[in-house]
């Protein structure tokens, strides 16, 4: 499966990822003019305001019409001029401003424009072709080299082409190339019911989401075997059989670990692909877990167990009311005297990837005062293929009261 250079908060069709603005293009490979007519067409049929279909373009192929895609060319700024330059086909992008039927001025021939020139690019991925849209250009220039007509708006010109060498490009565009991709949260540009209410979308969508983009063994807290700190406090506790309930159970490698070594194990993740997958590693491994799609912020669990093993969720959680739920469920779920084995990010981590919440041992005593008494903590390192470093981590055994 190939890596996703983008976080998801919810799943989202591959088609999204597959459009990106490359700047590295084949420069000797033309596209095939059924592949132009394939994009014009989804731009065809894209939405407008009264069906106006302000859209308009001009084609300027390269290997077709040199000179005049070079007018093109020159009209860019030389910024984009330095990529560009090797984009076979550049496509300009204008907007109709007054509607057809009457003459007046359409304020939405612009927002149409760009709804087709995104369907225009999606349908162009689709086809394996790559998509460079820019702002950057001499809109003067365009209309004089042209001929457009004053009325006209220039929106915006678009390379396209197919994928070319990214070493090939000037070093300061290298590292756009592979750099992941970013966005600004949901919760910054999405608002509740009106302006000013942050809207949040579920964090079990984008947990989802890192399981259906990632292969297991590419999530950084992936850990092929039992770790080392859960291996050595079983041991110190004398525990070697009994109920285990392992919450957030993720790729479940613990809970197949677990169940090898006796326990009896009750695994839950958010994620359904998560569980699916899980379930499909205790079926090769040959061993029996009760798999369950459970939120543990609001678990339908029922049952006494002797062990619940948190290997990375609880500090997921920074919101007060979620840890209350957490700790709730805890209490009723563990027998009394039943142990908590949890691993956490400690305080003393301070990269910016993992997440929201970072403990240190008398955050935990505070958290856990009520119905449970620490029993141990200690310093501990998440252990990650994929990450450089191992990030800080607080191992603790928690005893319920
Ligand atoms: C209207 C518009 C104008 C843009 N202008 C430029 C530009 O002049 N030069 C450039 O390198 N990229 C330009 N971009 C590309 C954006 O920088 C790019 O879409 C954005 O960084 C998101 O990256 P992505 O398309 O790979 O998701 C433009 C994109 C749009 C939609
Ligand atoms: C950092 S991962 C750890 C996975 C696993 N424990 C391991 O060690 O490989 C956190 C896991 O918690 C799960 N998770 C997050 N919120 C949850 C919730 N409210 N209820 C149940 N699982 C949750 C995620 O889907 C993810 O698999």
């Amino acid at each position: 499966m190939a890596q996703l250079r983008m976080n998801v908060q919810a799943p989202v069709a591959r088609l999204f990822a597959k459009r990106w603005s490359t700047r590295a293009f084949d420069p000797d490979r033309p596209v095939e003019t059924e592949q132009i007519a394939a994009c014009l067409e989804a731009a065809r049929w894209a939405p407008s305001c009264f069906g106006e279909e302000p859209w308009r373009y001009i084609i300027a192929n390269r290997f077709a019409d040199a000179a005049n895609w070079n007018r093109v060319l020159k009209a860019l700024a030389p910024k984009n001029r330095l990529w560009a330059q090797h984009a076979p086909v550049l496509i300009v992008a204008l907007a109709e401003t007054a509607f057809s039927h009457d003459g007046n001025p359409n304020r939405w021939a612009e927002y149409d424009t760009g709804q087709a020139t995104i369907c225009l690019c999606l349908q162009a991925a689709t086809l394996g072709l790559a998509t460079h849209q820019m702002g950057g250009f001499d809109p003067d220039a365009l209309k004089r080299n042209l001929a457009i007509p004053e009325r006209m708006h220039v929106m915006s010109v678009v390379a396209v082409g197919y994928p070319g060498d990214a070493t090939a490009l000037e070093t300061d565009f290298q590292p756009m190339e592979s750099n992941a991709r970013t966005r600004k949260p949901l919760q910054e540009t999405v608002h509740d019911g009106c302006w000013g209410e942050a809207w949040a979308p579920p964090a079990a969508a984008g947990w989802e989401a890192r399981y259906q983009e990632s292969a297991m063994e590419r999530l950084p807290w992936f850990h092929h075997g039992l770790d080392a700190d859960i291996e050595q406090a079983l041991s110190q506790l004398e525990r070697r059989s009994g109920t285990l309930l392992d919450i957030g159970c993720g790729p479940g490698t613990q809970a197949v670990a677990l169940a090898k070594q006796g326990f009896s194990v009750t695994a839950t993740d958010i994620s359904p692909s998560a569980v699916r997958n899980a379930g499909r590693l205790a079926e090769t491994e040959g061993v029996a877990i009760d798999f369950r799609v459970d939120d543990i912020l609001n678990s339908s669990l029922s049952g006494a167990f002797d062990l619940v093993i948190d290997r990375g969720i609880f500090h997921c959680f920074p919101n007060v009311g979620d840890q209350q739920a957490y700790l709730a469920t805890l209490r009723r779920l563990l027998k009394p005297g039943g142990v908590l084995l949890l691993k956490c990010f400690h305080k003393d981590e301070t990269g910016e990837t993992g997440p929201p919440c970072r403990y240190d041992e008398s955050d935990i005593r505070r958290l856990f005062a009520d119905g449970f008494e620490l029993i141990k903590a200690r310093n501990a390192q998440f252990q990650s293929a994929v990450m450089e470093t191992a990030p800080k981590a607080l191992f603790c055994i928690i005893r319920k009261l």
